[in-house]
Order: C-alpha cells, then structure tokens, then sequence
C-alpha cells in the first residue's frame, strides 16, 4: 500500500471524491457542493493506494498557523479493521507535523471516537450533529 498527497482536481481527487460520497455521504442521503469541493483547493489532501485503486483517505485544512483539522476519514466499506486507518492516519500526523502545525483536531463521529482515542485524540467539549450524525470535537498535542 503506497500512502501520498494528491492534487486538487486529479483523477486520484475523483476517486477520492467518489470515495467520501459512498462512505460518508450517501448513508445520510447527501452529497457534496461545488461550493464545499472547491474549497478544498489549499488542503492537504492524502490517499492510500494500491496500484491506482485508493483504499482510504483523509484530509488537512488549515484552521490558523498552529491548528490543522482532520476532516473526511474514510476507509473502503469491505476493508474496514485491517490497519489501513491507522495507516492513514499515522501519514496525515506526520505530514501535519512536517508542516509545522502544533494542534491537530477534528469533528469525530461519534461511531469513531474509539478509533481517535488509540492515537491519543481527546474529546473536548459537548455533543453536537453534523450531517446528521452524533459528533463531537476531539484534539491533540502534535
Ligand atoms: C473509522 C475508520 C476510519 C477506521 O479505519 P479502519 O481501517 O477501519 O481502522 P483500523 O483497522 O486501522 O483500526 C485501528 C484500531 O482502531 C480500532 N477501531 C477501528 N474503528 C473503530 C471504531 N469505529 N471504534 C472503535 N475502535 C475502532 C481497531 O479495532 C484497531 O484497534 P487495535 O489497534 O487495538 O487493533 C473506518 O472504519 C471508516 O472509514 N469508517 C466509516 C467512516 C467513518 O466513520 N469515518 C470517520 C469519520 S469521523
């Protein structure tokens, strides 16, 4: 498995457009905007490969110069609890990390908060809903 960053707009972004929708999107019967896609010009965008098929990806927006926030984690339905989130999620610390940003959080599904906790994430704060779903924000240290 090869983990990379991608570019905005490449064939590798369609396939990980494609990939959020049936995993994060579709199960709560919505989709992505334009508006919401070509915000993501200035993300750091990562993916997880094997040969041209991607398995997993995540993304990096910057909130400020210390805080980066994690955003679209999702690993292929049929290879769920086989390391490959881990995987991607060790890959997007160390990029955060090399990039200089000091704080990593995210709006955690409720559903994944076991997953954050293994690396050391933290919940902070209440309950909240997103896309319909249970959240709440979950942060650590870099
Ligand atoms: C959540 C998700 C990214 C985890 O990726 P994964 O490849 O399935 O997880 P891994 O196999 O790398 O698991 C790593 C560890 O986390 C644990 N884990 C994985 N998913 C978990 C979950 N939902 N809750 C609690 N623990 C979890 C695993 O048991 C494993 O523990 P171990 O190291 O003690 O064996 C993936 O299951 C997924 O895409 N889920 C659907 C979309 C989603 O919820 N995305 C997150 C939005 S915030």
């Amino acid at each position: 498995m090869a983990l990379k960053q991608i570019d905005h707009g490449s064939k590798e972004y369609q396939q990980m457009i494609a990939l959020r929708l049936e995993i994060l999107r579709k199960p709560q019967g919505l989709t992505f905007t334009d508006e919401e896609l070509a915000k993501e010009k200035d993300d750091i965008l990562i993916g997880a490969f094997e040969d041209d098929t991607m398995l997993a990806c995540c993304l990096l927006t910057k909130v400020d110069n210390s805080t980066v926030k994690l955003r679209q984690m999702a690993v292929q339905n049929n290879l769920q609890g086989k390391g490959i989130g881990a995987s991607i999620m060790s890959f997007a610390e160390t990029v955060a990390r090399d990039k200089g940003f000091k704080k990593l959080m995210m709006h955690a599904r409720d559903s994944a908060i076991g997953f954050y906790e293994k690396f050391d994430f933290k919940v902070k704060g209440d309950e909240f809903i997103e896309v319909n779903v249970p959240h709440h924000v979950m942060e650590k240290r870099l």
